[in-house]
């Protein structure tokens, strides 16, 4: 009879209107955590590079100093690994292994690791017959894959789209996962590249893609550079119409990964993916070496007021409301009425410039007779409380951005 009584309830709970997004239960915020791709990339010489390569002693380590340094305390869980950690063949069972050599202990011994230190463990495979460095698919395997993943302990899976055979099969395995995933048993967030590889062959319907993956990517991988970062900025907003009503707790669009604390971006740049991102509501996945990252970085990357905002329970994914003179304003509707708001200087030249910020700019969300604000980044400042009419002059360095949470009197204490 409890059964039957745990039935109903969960199938209230499972089909309430208004929760977007694959129905696992998993990603209610966006994900946050750690994936080495963009820093560390395909290094398998551990005698070459054996601080570097991808191997189990990288990702312990970094899975202590997630822990020593701050960094799980913060939000970021997940522990990811990217391509590149799977030996060139399955086992005579066809189930998939790691490098014998670089794995030596296997991922389930890895998966212990991290879980004994409160993290979480993401892992990488790809719809098709090959990885994108050429390691085997899973096409063909899915059930089997999904099961493997589970009975290791794994927690997130980073599914690419390499190597597909036809956008049918494409789809179909994409889907196909999502279901084996689900039968496991185990909470195991999926995270797709399908739009990102059918946008070029067929119209994406993100209404799908958000029932079956709980985030996706949409565009080419990042680079740690400006020009990377812009080009994400650019392609997200210019597809907000798109993109920003598919997003919602369980379904996040994932403009890739952060790469501040590495070598391209300017401090200016760093705040601007640190606070675009958190506008975008994008999973917070960094790519950098966690061992060795200026105290600055750390500390914009740890910032819990900037991490509230992208991990903020409404969920909405924030867009891109003006673009004037060079600036760029967006803003994120956060719950109770408060918004979160960014001003970006997209003028590569000169210094800092002055943008007139005033409330009657702002979109959807300012529902406020009384609005406090607090600037967030660069430096943090009380601004104070103001009508919903105000008035602000804000100085932008250029590629920097100024963010802001305009906090509504309804949530107030
Ligand atoms: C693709 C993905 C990247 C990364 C590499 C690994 O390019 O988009 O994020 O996973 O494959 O080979």
């Amino acid at each position: 009879m409890k059964c039957v009584w745990w039935a109903l309830i969960a199938a209230v709970v499972l089909c309430m209107p208004g929760v977007p997004g694959l129905n696992n239960g998993l990603a209610l915020t966006p994900p946050m955590g750690w994936l080495h791709w963009e820093r560390f990339m395909c290094e398998t010489d551990c005698v070459k590079d054996p601080t570097n390569c991808i191997s189990e002693q990288l990702f312990m380590q970094m899975a202590d100093v997630m822990v020593s340094n701050g960094w799980l305390k913060a939000g970021y869980k997940y522990l990811c690994i990217d391509d590149c950690w799977l030996a060139t063949h399955r086992d005579a069972n066809n189930r998939l292994q790691a490098d014998p050599t670089r794995f030596p202990g296997g991922i389930k011994k890895l998966a212990d690791y991290v879980h004994a230190h409160g993290l979480l463990l993401g892992i990488y495979q790809d719809v098709g017959k090959q990885t994108c460095a050429g390691y085997p698919g899973s096409q063909g395997f899915y059930e089997l894959d999904a099961q493997t993943f589970a009975d290791w302990g794994v927690d997130l899976l980073k599914f690419d789209g390499c190597y597909y055979g036809t956008l049918e099969q494409l789809e179909d395995g994409y889907r196909h996962m999502s279901i084996a995933l689900n039968r496991t048993g185990r909470h195991i967030v999926y995270s797709c590249e399908w739009p990102f590889y059918s946008r070029r062959l067929s119209k994406v319907n993100y209404t799908e893609v958000a029932e079956y993956c709980n985030s996706w990517r949409n565009f080419d991988d990042i680079q740690d550079s400006w020009t990377s970062l812009k080009t994400m900025i650019d392609f997200t907003a210019a597809l907000q119409d798109q993109l920003v009503p598919a997003a919602g707790p369980g379904a996040w669009n994932d403009p890739d990964m952060l790469v501040i604390g590495n070598f391209g971006l300017s401090w200016d740049q760093e705040v601007t993916q640190m606070a675009l991102w958190s506008i975008m509501a994008a999973p917070l996945l960094m790519s950098n070496d966690l061992r060795d990252i200026s105290p600055r970085s750390k500390a914009l990357l740890q910032n819990q007021e900037v991490i509230a905002i992208n991990q903020d329970s409404l969920g909405a994914q924030g867009y891109r409301v003006l673009k004037v003179d060079s600036f760029e304003l967006w803003e994120k509707p956060l719950a109770g009425g408060s918004l979160a708001v960014s001003v970006t200087n997209r003028k590569e030249i000169g210094g800092a410039r002055c943008f007139i910020l005033s409330g009657s700019m702002l979109g959807k969300g300012l529902a406020c007779k009384k609005c406090y604000l607090t600037q967030l980044l660069p430096t943090r400042y009380e601004y104070g409380s103001y009508n919903a009419t105000f008035v602000l002059q804000l100085s932008v360095n250029p590629s920097g951005t100024v963010l802001l949470k305009v906090e509504s009197d309804i949530i107030i204490k």
